[in-house]
Order: structure tokens, then sequence, then C-alpha cells
């Protein structure tokens, strides 16, 4: 194209042929002023140029052809048995993982607990190597990332949270516009970065406070479109997980209440996993609920202070953790003892080898 036309695409942050093609061509004219059949033209061109650098799969690929690409495909693992099996492995890179359930259904629990895996050595179930740590890119639109939920579960792996942190870069998003930006400008990180897994925690949210009139439904879906898709390409381009967050809304619906994912047809089609998180008192239940090859199945699971564990193991650990804790406050009760005027408990005599002279008088001579 022209210079004055890659001017204006520049204005918009359009430097590059694959943010080209993240646009759609009224988009294009709308920025460039360009008429439509010169937009299609470019089009035309801009996906023959990724076809020839094999940036994007052609149309048409045997069988064969899918199959060679899925055996690049890897998997970050939950480290839980049951959610293990449920999703055949872990979240898949080449693919967009959606996960959605009411508020408190764990979602962002597991983005944590996924953000510190993705850094474990593919031999323990991650996607770093030794030569190069894995990074994450975390879209927050709701603000709760929490690096003191991070740092526990590093420890748990083996990891360290510092470094853990570290390779966490997270974009705190205030709209749609912001969200969808920073999606775009995150392609620059993944190449250069080595990111391996984006989070997206929530895909809506934004999308839903932004558009409330039902009139706006159409450019609120097209707007989604745009940014699910581009999500979706980012993993299958460039051999990543990513792994979107999504709320429900319920709909009475005869006798029982229907509880369904937002965003509608868009966001159901683009997800390549979707996963439906529900209560079930302090444990939680994940059911596939669409996926190309994953047989349908449920499993349990439960969140602690170290993130994703099977019911036993909480179990087992909760049991621990009481017992610690009920040591630190016998340790703290004995300090406090030790502080009382006149009163020195044995052990405290036994560690510091103090005498005690009972000299006859009230207080104890030491
Ligand atoms: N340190 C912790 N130890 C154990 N459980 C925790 C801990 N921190 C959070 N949780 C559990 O996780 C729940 C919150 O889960 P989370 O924030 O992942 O929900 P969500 O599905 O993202 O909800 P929302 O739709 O509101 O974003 C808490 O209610 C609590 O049960
Ligand atoms: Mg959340």
């Amino acid at each position: 194209m022209g210079p004055v036309t890659e001017e204006k695409l520049a204005k918009f942050g359009i430097t590059d042929v694959y943010q080209f093609m993240s646009h759609s061509p009224q988009e294009i004219r709308d920025m460039t002023g360009i008429d439509a059949d010169t937009a299609v033209n470019y089009f035309a061109k801009a996906r023959q140029a990724l076809l020839d650098n094999q940036k994007i799969d052609k149309i048409k690929q045997t069988g064969n052809d899918i199959k060679k690409k899925r055996t690049n495909l890897k998997r970050v693992t939950f480290g839980c048995k049951p959610l293990d099996d449920l999703f055949l492995g872990g979240i898949e890179t080449q693919a967009l993982t959606e996960i959605y359930g009411e508020f408190g259904a764990n979602k962002t629990q597991i983005c944590h607990h996924m953000a510190v895996r993705t850094q474990l050595l593919e031999k323990d179930g991650g996607l770093s190597t030794e030569e190069n740590p894995a990074k994450v890119v975390w879209i927050d639109t709701e603000h709760t990332f929490r690096p003191e939920r991070i740092e526990p579960i590093a420890e748990r792996f083996g990891l360290d949270p510092d470094k853990v942190l570290e390779n966490i870069i997270v974009f705190n998003v205030r709209n749609s516009v912001e969200q969808q930006m920073q999606l775009e400008e995150t392609e620059k990180l993944i190449r250069e970065d080595n990111v391996k897994l984006i989070v997206i925690d929530s895909l809506m949210g934004l999308f839903r406070n932004e558009y409330l009139e039902r009139g706006m439904l159409s450019v609120r879906q097209s707007r989604v479109n745009k940014f699910i898709g581009l999500a979706a390409r980012f993993a299958d381009v460039y051999n990543i997980c990513v792994l979107v967050t999504n709320q429900v809304s319920s709909n009475p619906d005869g006798f029982h209440i229907e509880v369904q994912a937002i965003g509608g047809n868009v966001v159901a089609h683009t997800s390549t996993y979707r996963v439906f998180l529900k209560k079930s008192g302090k444990n939680r239940i994940a059911r596939m609920i669409d996926s190309p090859h994953h047989p349908d199945g449920e499993v349990m699971f439960k969140i602690t202070g170290i993130g994703i564990m099977t019911i036993e193991e909480a179990e087992k650990y909760e049991k621990e953790q009481k017992k610690e804790q009920a040591k630190v406050k016998a340790a703290e009760t004995r300090a406090k003892n030790k502080n009382k005027k006149g009163t020195l408990d044995e052990e405290t005599v036994e560690l510091s080898g103090i005498a005690i002279i009972d000299n006859g008088h009230s207080e104890i001579q030491i």
C-alpha cells in the first residue's frame, strides 16, 4: 500500500500484516477512507503474504497436515489428577480454553494456579525449558490478580516465587477498548518474550457493563468477536495456551434454571474447550461442556491456600495446616508466659542453660 495509507493505519496502531488482518475490511475503510475494492485487494495481498511465510495455515489441509500440526501441541498440566484426566492431560496450546461459572466458582483461582504451572519445565508439566522460562500475560479486567496467591503456589511446586512473579506480565485494563488494544500489543511480547499462556480474566465483564442497552447488542458482539478471534488466532499461530474466564447468566426455563455462559454464539463457537465450574459446598465440580474430542465428564476438586488439589489431598493438607496452627499458637502462649515477671517455663530454662537459684526471696535470682 502507499505511504499515506500506511501512515493512517499506523495512527491506529496497525504496523504489520497480522494487525492489519485482525481488523475487518469495514474497519480498515473507516480508518483510512479507501474504497471497498482497494480494501479487499489489500486483504487478499496480506493473506497471501502470511500464507507464503507460513504464518497462517492453508484453509484446505489434509488430515495429515492437521495431524502434523497437532504433534507440536503441548499441555500445561493441573498437577491434580481428576482435572488432568478431564482435560486429557491439561490445557492445550493451539486452543482457547474457556472456564465459566458463577461468582466464587474459582475461575480466578484456577488462573493463578495455571500461571504458576506454565512456568514449570516441560518435563514437570509446564512450558519452560532450561534456557527459556515460559512467561504469562494476564489481561486483568477485574483487578483480581493477587501476588500473594501466586507465591504459595510457586513454593508448593518448587519454584522461586519472585521469579514466577517476574514472569507474569499483568495488564490492568479499564474498558473494552483498552482490553482489545492490550491484546493486540501482546503479540509483540509473544514473539519476543516467550509468552506461553495468555490469561483473560474475565472475557466479557467489561463488554457486558459497557453495552447495556439491547440495541447495542450487535455492536457489542462484533467487538467481542474481534477480541476473542484474535486471542484464538494467537493460540493457533504461536502454539500457546489461552485461558479465558467467563461469567454466567441464569434463565428460568420451565421447571429448572438454566445457567449459561454469556457472550452468545460468538464466544461459544470460538472457544475450543468450554468447562463449567459449579459450587458444591466448599468443593467445586468441573464439567467439560464442549470439546471436539474430549468425552463429556465431570470431576471434583478443591482450592486450598496453595492451589488446586483433589478432595483427599485438600483434606490431608488442611488437617496438617490445623496442626501447624495449633503448634504456633502453643508457642505463642509459651512466649507470652515467658514475658511474665517471675515465670520461666522449663523449655526456656533448658534451652538457655540458665541456672535458677532460689535464694528464698519472693523474686527468683538467675
Ligand atoms: N487462600 C485461599 N485459600 C483457600 N481458598 C481460597 C483462598 N483464596 C480464595 N479462596 C477461595 O476462592 C473463592 C474465590 O474464587 P475466585 O475468586 O476464583 O472466584 P471467581 O470464579 O473468579 O469469581 P468471580 O466471578 O467473582 O470473579 C473464595 O470464595 C474462596 O472460597
Ligand atoms: Mg474472578
